[in-house]
């Protein structure tokens, strides 16, 4: 895949995609949107790709947000055309059928964190700053940040955080929960890729299954996402990888997961 703003490299079954726009600090376009929404088209397709690691280029940022030069003289219907390709973006990157891990790598701000909070998993470098500073600008989050910050951090913590337009530090943010994991700058992708591998093991259809248990049922009753759990829980007992599971552990030996 050839892109302008957007690279993507194959290690073993992990995909890593970087946002390539370092001397801008990663920021997207409608050109950037519309290359990130193909590549996870594609990736979602690839069945020799079972993890997916999301970061950017460069020492600096993972993303600082939506092109602000090009935000500023846009009209109501270009924000709202801007706004749904976010979403697409977002809502590709949440429902993908396989893991996604934002290596966070300094900078994520506005539309920057609200890629990472699609994300399944967030693992952030110590000189992260991150945060929806979009107030500053008379405007408020559009990729999805007034949905998810909140689901994520809890309603209160997402309007103290939206309404002050406050940029957190590492500490800050693995404190609220809107990152899962602190490390060294050198060695954030060597973890980001240990924590992928380890996911990688398991079965990937198995996978696809309770991230889709997990996600639809977060915005369910309870009741209704229990039932979509037992619904999921029953299928698993249609795949080859649960007979695996089980008899290698009867076996006691590693199980060997086919995605099947
Ligand atoms: C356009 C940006 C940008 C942005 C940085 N740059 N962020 N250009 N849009 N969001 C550009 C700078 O203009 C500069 O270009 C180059 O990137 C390097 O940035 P500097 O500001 O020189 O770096 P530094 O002094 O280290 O400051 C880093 C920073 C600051 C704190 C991240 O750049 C910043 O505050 N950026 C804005 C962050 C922000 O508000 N993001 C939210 C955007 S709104 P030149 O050409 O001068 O070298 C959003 C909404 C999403 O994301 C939803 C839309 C529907």
């Amino acid at each position: 895949m050839d892109f302008k703003y957007v690279e993507v490299n194959k290690e073993e079954e992990i995909a890593v995609v970087k946002l390539n726009r370092p001397e801008k600090l990663n920021t997207l376009n409608l050109e950037g949107l519309r290359e990130l929404l193909e590549v996870f088209t594609v990736l979602e397709r690839d069945d020799t790709v079972k993890t997916v690691v999301l970061t950017g280029a460069g020492e600096k940022a993972f993303s600082a947000g939506a092109d602000i030069k090009k935000m500023e003289k846009m009209s109501f219907q270009e924000a709202r055309v801007f706004s749904i390709l976010g979403h697409e973006v977002t809502k590709k990157i949440e429902n993908l059928n396989k893991p996604v891990i934002a290596a966070i790598n300094g900078y994520a701000l506005g539309g920057g964190c609200e890629l990472a909070l699609a994300c399944d998993l967030r693992v952030a470098s110590e000189n992260v700053r991150i945060g929806q500073p979009e107030i500053n600008l008379g405007i408020i989050p559009g990729w999805g940040g007034t949905q998810r910050l909140s689901r994520l951090v809890g309603l209160s913590k997402a309007k103290m955080l939206i309404y002050t337009g406050k940029v957190l530090n590492a500490e800050e943010a693995l404190e609220i929960g809107l990152v899962d994991l602190v490390v060294k700058k050198e060695e954030l992708m060597s973890k980001v890729m240990e924590l992928a591998k380890e996911i990688t093991n398991k079965s990937s259809l198995i996978l696809s299954f309770v991230k889709k248990a997990l996600n639809e049922g977060f915005n369910m009753d309870l009741n209704r996402g229990c039932e979509l759990e037992t619904e999921l829980f029953s299928l698993c007992f249609s795949t080859e990888d649960h007979k695996e599971g089980m008899e290698a552990f009867l076996e006691k030996r590693k199980p060997e997961f086919k995605g099947k």
